[in-house]
């Protein structure tokens, strides 16, 4: 069984990879400092799998604590690194924080990978490096706009990072995974999104729905766009799971085609946040209490991806749609409430 280090294992992504990973037979170890996490997620994990995992709770850009895990686990083959912060509208404020943490982290991940040997390692990067791109879909291709926050500007620079490391490394392969826009839960109710604040399109739903909150904001129906409201590409967290098990696989099975290369992770298909609503409506026969309002600032109008790259190479595809998004965030949302 091979070992793969988890960073921010914990965390949203994080902790549906590791069930898809160990249902594909590999181990896992967790690095989280639980900054937007907990450690309960660790208990949904090995309820589902039947695997306990290892969390070692350090922050990533302590060095010398990361290098001792790796001391610890000398039979890690390859690294999986979401530990990131990822709240666009905090990174303005705070934007210190974010290069630090963003980049720090992934610096020391890649130092402990060149020093123990550790010849495989997967980023997550987002659709954010786009921006608001002119051509659709976006392949991986697709030049990159000016980021349009300082979180976007991590994951554009922690690609360039990673591609310069490669550069540097031959023996050293990576593959950095452009996510859009990730949904849903885990089908045994007992993992899957858990903001303390949501501000992402898919929980402000399912926490209207429940009555957390008394209206959903539409920002904006005025867009050049099918209803005017802006379109996004959704993919289920499961779907995104099984595509970074599939690029482990790639990675260790030596069957990449250069040592650094980037693929996107999408169903190819864009749905406006009015489709979404009506989505969940169907699937969930609730009604929504949503109003139309003002356009948030630094929203792009319509992204959605091209992915048969990761369909090619990665022989991955996504099973799931809008509908099974959302139905599968509102189980999870209507569990989640009563755990409270
Ligand atoms: P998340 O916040 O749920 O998970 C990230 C985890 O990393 C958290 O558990 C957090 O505690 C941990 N972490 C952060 N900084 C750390 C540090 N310095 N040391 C140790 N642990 C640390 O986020 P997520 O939604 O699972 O996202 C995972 C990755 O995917 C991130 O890199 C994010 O930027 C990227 N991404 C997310 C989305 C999205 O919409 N969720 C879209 C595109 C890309
Ligand atoms: C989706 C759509 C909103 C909330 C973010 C990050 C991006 C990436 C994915 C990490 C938009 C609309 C939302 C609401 C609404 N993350 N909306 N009312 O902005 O596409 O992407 O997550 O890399 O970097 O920016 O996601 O879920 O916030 O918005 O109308 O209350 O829903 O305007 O059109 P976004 P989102």
């Amino acid at each position: 069984m091979k070992k793969v280090l988890v960073s921010g294992g914990c965390g949203y992504i994080g902790s549906h990879t590791i069930v898809d990973l160990i249902n594909n037979g590999f181990k896992v170890v967790s690095v989280d400092n639980h900054i937007n996490s907990n450690s309960k997620v660790l208990k949904r994990i090995e309820k589902i799998t039947g695997k306990k995992v290892k969390n070692y709770k350090i922050d990533l850009c302590n060095e010398k604590k990361l290098q001792k895990v790796f001391l610890e686990n000398k039979d890690i083959v390859g690294i999986i690194h979401f530990a990131a912060l990822k709240s666009v509208g905090e990174s303005v404020e705070k934007p210190l924080w974010y290069f630090k943490n963003n980049l720090n982290s992934t610096l020391n991940l890649l130092q402990a990978a060149k020093t123990h040997k550790v010849r495989n390692f997967i980023f997550s990067s987002s659709c954010t490096v786009y921006g608001n791109a002119e051509k659709l879909p976006v392949t991986e291709e697709t030049p990159w706009l000016k980021a349009e926050s300082p979180y976007g500007l991590t994951k554009q620079m922690g690609e360039e990072i990673i591609e310069s490391f490669a550069k540097a490394n031959p023996k050293h392969n990576s593959i950095l995974l452009r996510y859009f826009n990730p949904g849903g839960a885990h089908d045994s109710k007992l993992m899957g999104e858990a903001p303390n604040v949501a501000l992402n399109l898919v929980p402000v739903i399912t926490e209207q729905a429940i009555g957390k909150r008394k209206s959903i904001m539409v920002f904006g129906d005025d867009y050049d766009t099918r209803d005017g409201s802006c379109v996004r590409d959704y993919i289920h967290v499961m779907d995104l799971a099984n595509a970074h098990t599939k690029a482990i696989q790639n990675l260790v099975k030596k069957k990449n085609k250069t040592n650094c290369e980037a693929y996107n992770l999408g169903i190819g298909e864009g749905a406006t946040v009015l489709e979404v609503i009506k989505a969940f409506e169907k699937v969930s026969g609730k009604k929504l209490n949503y109003k139309i309002g003002p356009r948030r600032e630094g929203d792009v109008v319509a992204i959605y991806s091209n992915y048969k790259k990761a369909k090619k190479q990665l022989k991955w595809k996504p099973k799931r749609n809008i509908e099974d998004i959302m139905l599968s965030a509102w189980e999870w949302e209507k569990v989640r409430s009563k755990k409270k």
